[in-house]
């Protein structure tokens, strides 16, 4: 089949956040530090009502309702997502649910995990399915989604939560491009979750975001190596129309194309550093390596600034939910698609290369592109898409904003709760949206029960 990739996306974002600003009062750190050091504005968070299983059934109903596809028409299904209540169970099994009135169990697919990662690895999935011997002409979905809580101290500004859902298959508006992907992966403890009673990570921050770079250096030369080789063209910054990255926290997204700036200017055969030229004033850096500049603060500094402009115009229209919501691990570089539809018109959008970074940590990262073309008329067309995340900044806006103080509360609740049997949520329902699945009870044998507002 040909132009295998995104027909359409569903983005689910809980209706609770705080403010990072309040946050930064609350949390007695330095005025800036969360808002304009890691450059966010709100953070998304959630219940007790809400869960994995229950924001991938809500993103997933929610997909099938909007784009009108039937839940029959659907033959591979796969979650990725690091928020595990179940060591066995898969939360795609419980999405089965959705798919029973159809008669439909014919589903192929389960769940993927690395950290923030594991939904690039079902997308993967889902097209090697579209393109296998396997396929029966029906679409794949991937869902996204997970629950980002951290124990009390400096990384907890990173949390977010929410679910993306995207339905996979041929003659799509986002068609991903084949055979230029890059992957890299490697051992190391820089974020995992060995407690598994706990949704708390055990993070090495500073080591996470070394290794989140160090994965960006491999993975953007091996996907320059393979651009020339398809194209027979160089790729550099200028090459691609928008950057969307797995974004932990927007700076360092912001960081993440400056990097990409510096691997432009130790890959270019003759880099122009004259006074006007594009490099001005790199004289210095050129003969640097990679590795030694993780830590090189001067280099960082010189190259988001000579990035200002590509930061601006290729990465930043796409930071809209990692700016609001903060991390929603799997579904993070997916929200920068969805933020994208929010403020471009489908001819905008039409032709244009998208560049994806998705890193999850432990750790496994791939860089690969999408390819925008208009597909009017068709079922799923770059209109629809954009179409519907015409509301999506406004619903952000109107989101319930809670005291720092309660927001504290509910993670404590979540802490002390979330995997109790003989348990019934005791949050208000007016806490979530209309439409929305919620947990109503896990009951002594550890099963859950799902309804929906
Ligand atoms: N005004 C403006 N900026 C400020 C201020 C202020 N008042 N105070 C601090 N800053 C800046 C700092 O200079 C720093 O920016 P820089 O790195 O560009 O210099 C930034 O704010 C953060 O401050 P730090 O002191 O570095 O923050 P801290 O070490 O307390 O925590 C960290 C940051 C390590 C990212 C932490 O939040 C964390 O561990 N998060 C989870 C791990 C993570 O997200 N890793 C990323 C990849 S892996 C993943 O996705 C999970």
């Amino acid at each position: 089949p040909d132009d295998v990739g995104i027909l359409a996306l569903e983005i689910y974002i809980p209706k609770l956040s705080v403010s990072q600003e309040a946050l930064e009062k609350h949390d007695e750190v330095d005025t800036g530090k969360y808002t304009i050091g890691l450059g966010q504005s709100h953070m998304g968070f959630c219940n007790d009502l809400e869960d994995i299983n229950s924001l991938a059934l809500t993103v997933v109903h929610n997909l099938l309702e909007s784009y009108n596809v039937s839940p029959a028409e659907v033959g591979w299904l796969e979650v990725g997502t690091e928020t595990i209540v179940d060591k066995s169970k898969s939360t795609k099994s419980v999405l089965m649910q959705l798919f029973t009135d159809a008669g439909n169990s014919n589903i192929e697919g389960l769940d993927t995990t690395n950290a923030c990662f594991g939904a690039t690895q079902g997308m993967f999935n889902a097209l090697a399915w579209v393109e296998s011997s396997a396929w029966d002409g029906r679409y794949a979905i991937v869902v996204a989604g997970d629950i980002a809580v951290y124990a009390e101290g400096n990384a907890r500004p990173t949390g977010g939560a929410g679910a993306v859902a995207m339905l996979i298959g041929p003659h799509a508006p986002l068609v991903i491009d084949r055979g230029v992907r890059y992957t890299h992966m490697e051992h190391v403890y820089d974020f995992y979750k060995p407690n598994l009673s706990s949704e708390y990570p055990i993070v090495d921050g500073k080591l996470s975001i070394q290794c989140f770079l160090r994965s960006l250096d491999t993975c953007y030369a091996g996907y320059r190596d393979k651009y020339r080789s398809k194209y027979d063209s160089d790729f550099s910054l200028e090459t691609g129309d928008y950057y969307l990255f797995h974004s932990p926290f927007t700076k360092l997204v912001q960081k993440s194309i400056a990097r990409m700036m510096f691997n432009d200017l130790l890959t270019e055969q003759d880099p122009d550093t004259s006074e006007t030229g594009k490099y001005a004033g790199c004289d210095l850096f050129k003969d640097m390596t990679l590795h030694e500049t993780y830590e090189n603060r001067e280099v960082m500094e010189k190259f988001k600034k000579l990035s200002k402009n590509i930061f601006t115009f290729k990465t930043d229209p796409t930071l809209l939910v990692a700016r609001e919501v903060g991390n929603i691990y799997t579904g993070s570089v997916y929200g920068g698609i969805a933020s994208l539809l929010t403020g471009v018109t489908a001819e905008e959008l039409n032709t244009k290369q998208l560049v994806l970074f998705s890193y999850g940590s432990g750790l496994a990262a791939s860089m690969y592109g999408i390819r925008c073309q208009l597909n009017q008329g068709s079922k799923f067309s770059l209109e629809k898409l954009i179409n519907r995340h015409k509301s999506l900044p406004e619903k952000l806006q109107s989101r319930t904003q809670l005291l720092p103080k309660d927001f504290e509360g509910v993670l404590k609740l979540r802490e002390t709760t979330h995997h109790l049997p003989s348990y019934t949520p005791v949050s208000d329902l007016s806490s979530l949206y209309p439409g929305t699945y919620y947990l109503e009870n896990c009951d002594e044998k550890h099963r859950r029960y799902y309804n929906r507002v």
